[in-house]
């Protein structure tokens, strides 16, 4: 028999649909399922949001338990963090690592790291709603039953993101780590990490997602490690105080990026709020919210080619990386039209998804003309189904059809080969990182079995 990630290969997409739970079978540990069955033995925020929506296909209550597992690990003040550590002992840096137990902030009963990721939460807490209302009625009241349990604590991690990370006039919502991105090693961060000097006393440490890995090529370098471990002591002696951690962090960098995810969040958290029958404070607040990211993004951006830019607010200048993050303005709006179909163009050329030598149609998260594209590492070059996933969902909601639904074809294609890769090298469809990888299943599901 021929294994998954043989380019040769392609599933029927019902076998793939039918893979792809199995998927999210095999990694779940019963209270919540890990982001992969070995390289990743925890649960991720912004993975279980994904996650949480390739399980409303298979059990509605499943899902909802997976994002009821997430915020039950919400920080008292209103962050969600970025990991939520099971008892695994195979993942480096662990919780002893981040040191966590000592933030008066912290959550009880469950340890976690202590900073965050993109903001996708309430765009799965919709999806699931709109699944499970096409499935049946039990399962419609199961989910509205949780948004409407979901809906505060979503507001208040929004509310937090608002209060502790716009530090800067440029409004874009800023990170203070670069594992904060979700892109952790992407050219984007690479002036702002040479600024991160690691001090003699970085305690020692062990890698241990080398060992997860065919090639350690498709992973970040020990230098970035460095200066990721050093930020966390930085944060770590800080106590986690989410203003101290804004004004002391050797990395603080306003992120585009998570700026449209939070516009986009924003809007969809006020929309679901209206259904339920919020109307009022909260629901303006977001509404307002949702405007001033949309307007920083299209602040950020280059007059003519509309591409975003991120802002080293620590050393005070524009980052002009290639990456896909460029692209953020399409997914949330406030851009000229004229600008904004040229942002598209340049999308779908040949720099990026248009590029001739790809196996799928999708972009690379750094484009293959740019001298900082590597083929194989990480957020340096290789194609990441949950980000097609995300460009084809926006566009749906911008009423782009035909994005969407060409964004879903080739999306299928890269994915064709059941492997169920974390990411994939653009040119050969090699699957990369970890296999079985519970993210890109979820979105394969909704790929397949979307409504
Ligand atoms: N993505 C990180 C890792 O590779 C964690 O956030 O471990």
């Amino acid at each position: 028999m021929t294994a998954a990630g043989d380019r040769a290969v392609h599933f029927h997409p019902a076998s793939l649909a039918a893979r792809a739970a199995l998927v999210l079978r095999d990694n779940d540990t019963g209270r919540l399922v890990t982001a992969s069955p070995k390289l990743y033995p925890h649960m991720w925020s912004w993975d279980a949001a994904f996650i949480s929506m390739g399980l409303a296909y298979l059990d509605v209550r499943r899902a909802v338990a997976e994002l009821d597992t997430l915020l039950a690990a919400q920080w008292r003040d209103g962050m969600i963090p970025h990991i939520v550590f099971t008892q695994d002992t195979d993942y480096f840096p662990g919780p002893d690592r981040w040191g966590t137990d000592a933030a008066p902030q912290r959550p009880h009963g469950v340890r976690t790291s202590g900073i965050c990721q993109p903001p996708v939460h309430a765009i799965a807490v919709r999806r699931i709603v709109e699944i499970a209302r096409k499935t049946s009625q039990d399962d419609a009241e199961v989910a509205e039953a949780f948004a409407e349990r979901a809906w505060s604590s979503l507001y208040r991690w929004h509310r937090w993101i608002v209060r502790h990370r716009i530090p800067d006039a440029s409004g874009l919502v800023a990170i203070v780590h670069g594992w904060e991105s979700g892109m952790d090693n992407s050219p984007r961060w690479d002036e702002p990490y040479a600024a991160v000097l690691p001090g003699p006393d970085l305690p020692p440490y062990v890698r241990l997602d080398l060992l997860q890995v065919d090639d350690a090529g498709e992973r970040p370098s020990d230098d970035e490690y460095d200066r990721y471990l050093w930020l966390i002591e930085q944060l770590r002696r800080a106590d986690y105080h989410p203003d101290r951690v804004v004004d002391t962090s050797a990395f603080l960098v306003g992120d585009v990026f998570v700026t449209a995810v939070f516009a986009l969040a924003c809007d969809t958290l006020a929309g679901l709020g209206e259904e339920l029958g919020r109307n009022g404070k909260e629901v303006d607040d977001l509404r307002a919210w949702a405007a001033r990211a949309r307007a920083a993004v299209a602040l950020s951006a280059h007059p003519e080619t509309g591409m975003a830019r991120d802002r080293d607010i620590r050393g005070g200048r524009w980052l002009s990386a290639e990456t896909i993050a460029g692209f953020s303005p399409l997914l949330c709006g406030g851009l000229p039209a004229d600008v904004e179909s040229r942002l598209m163009s340049t999308l779908d050329g040949p720099a990026w998804s248009g590029h001739p030598d790809l196996l799928a149609a999708v972009p690379p998260s750094v484009s293959p003309s740019s001298p900082d594209f590597d083929a194989k590492r990480y957020w340096r070059g290789p194609q990441w189904p949950v980000v097609t996933w995300l460009f084809g969902w926006a566009f749906e909601q911008r009423n782009w059809p035909r994005h969407a639904s060409e964004f879903r074809a080739q999306g299928v294609h890269l994915v064709s080969d059941g492997a169920f890769g974390e990411y994939y090298e653009p040119f050969t469809g090699k699957p990369l990182g970890s296999t079985n990888q519970s993210w890109t299943a979820a979105v394969v599901l909704d790929w397949l079995c979307g409504v």
